[in-house]
């Protein structure tokens, strides 16, 4: 019996070394510990025997399973080794290759400035506000102080849609909706970044441009607000060294009303083409409120004053960017929109 034993013993770990994969692995467990197993038989067998013999029969049989069933798992953790391995030199990722390249867009020098403008006035508390492109006559013009017939109407040619609606020529028309919407008639502190339209066609007016508008209105405000305003604004887009000249000048919504020059930043104000030699750039337009406009917009202005602003984000993009044909900004070749990817 012992003989037996051992001799099938032997014979299994033969059969488990001989196994090349876990299927054939199975097979030897099933034939020497399953159910029907010779093992299993010889257990079964074991009533037949003397009861001296039974129990080193039986601690024999027992470590036979043991060894075979170590041995078993041994080789189990073999084969998943190996196939571990096997898988890793199959699915290696030569990190090293290059990767192919995803092509994607880059933000518009126009945005760019439109964030950087946003960024700068809200860190200042102001709100940035929207306005229909297609505006009605009453808040581009009358509601500005530019009833119809104006003479300084003029100074915007416009589309017309009919008589009573245009494209917008000037941001300035959302200070009129924002007064108008703000019922309770409290302080007021935006900006409006957006497009304008005007019927200009010549080599450097563009139908349809960006403009950005400020408008702060109450108590106390007066012209040295407007200035540090101003000063802080252009310093940050156009750089520290900037310095900034307040000419008098006329619109009919702001008295009294300056228009703004900037040193010129390519020669340093000596005189350029850049500048025409002047050494100047003129970059906005602005004043204080008009007190019509607050009037006619339902701000008191015993009460109240504010100062407007109003700039052309084209020439802002082209002065801090370099850019020296506007059309740049307009014709979205990929190649020229890329370089300012590098200027984050
Ligand atoms: N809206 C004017 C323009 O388009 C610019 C401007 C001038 C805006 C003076 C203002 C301002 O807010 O106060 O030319």
């Amino acid at each position: 019996m012992k003989e037996q034993i051992e001799k099938m013993k032997t014979k299994a770990l033969d059969a488990i070394n001989k196994a090349e994969n876990e299927k054939q692995l199975e097979e030897v467990r099933v034939t020497y510990l399953g159910k029907k197993g010779e093992l299993t038989a010889i257990l079964r067998g074991m009533g037949a025997l003397s009861p001296e013999e039974r129990p080193v029969v039986g601690s024999q049989v027992n470590v036979v399973r043991d060894t075979l069933e170590s041995k078993i798992k041994e080789k189990e953790e073999q084969f998943k080794q190996e196939e571990l391995n096997r898988k890793l030199k199959e699915e290696t990722i030569d990190i090293t290759l290059p990767a192919t390249k995803v092509k994607r867009g880059s933000k518009h020098p126009m945005n760019r400035i439109i964030e950087e403008v946003e960024d700068l006035f809200v860190s200042m508390g102001y709100d940035v506000v929207d306005g229909p492109e297609l505006e009605t006559d009453e808040y581009c013009f009358e509601r500005l102080n530019l009833p119809k017939g104006h003479p300084a109407r003029d100074m915007q040619d416009s589309f017309y849609v009919t008589t009573e609606y245009l494209l917008r020529t000037q941001t300035s028309a959302v200070q009129a909706r924002v007064m108008m919407k703000n019922e309770e008639k409290t302080p007021i502190r935006v900006i409006c970044p957006g497009k304008v339209y005007r019927r200009d066609d010549d080599a450097t007016h563009s139908h349809q441009f960006g403009q950005v508008e400020g408008l702060v209105i109450d108590k106390n405000i007066s012209l040295a607000d407007l200035k540090g305003t101003l000063e802080v604004f252009v310093k940050k887009m156009l750089g520290e060294n900037s310095v900034l000249r307040f000419r008098p000048s006329y619109f009919p919504f702001t008295e009294p009303s300056y228009e703004v020059d900037v040193s010129c930043f390519k020669c340093g104000g000596k005189g350029c083409n850049l500048c025409k030699q002047t050494g100047w750039i003129e970059i906005l337009g602005s004043g204080m409120v008009h007190p019509n406009v607050l009037k006619m917009n339902g701000y008191d202005p015993e009460k109240y004053t504010g100062f407007a602003f109003g700039t052309g984000l084209d020439r802002l993009a082209m002065f801090k960017y370099g850019i020296t044909d506007i059309r740049l900004l307009y014709q979205n070749d990929i190649r020229f929109l890329k370089q300012f990817d590098r200027m984050d």
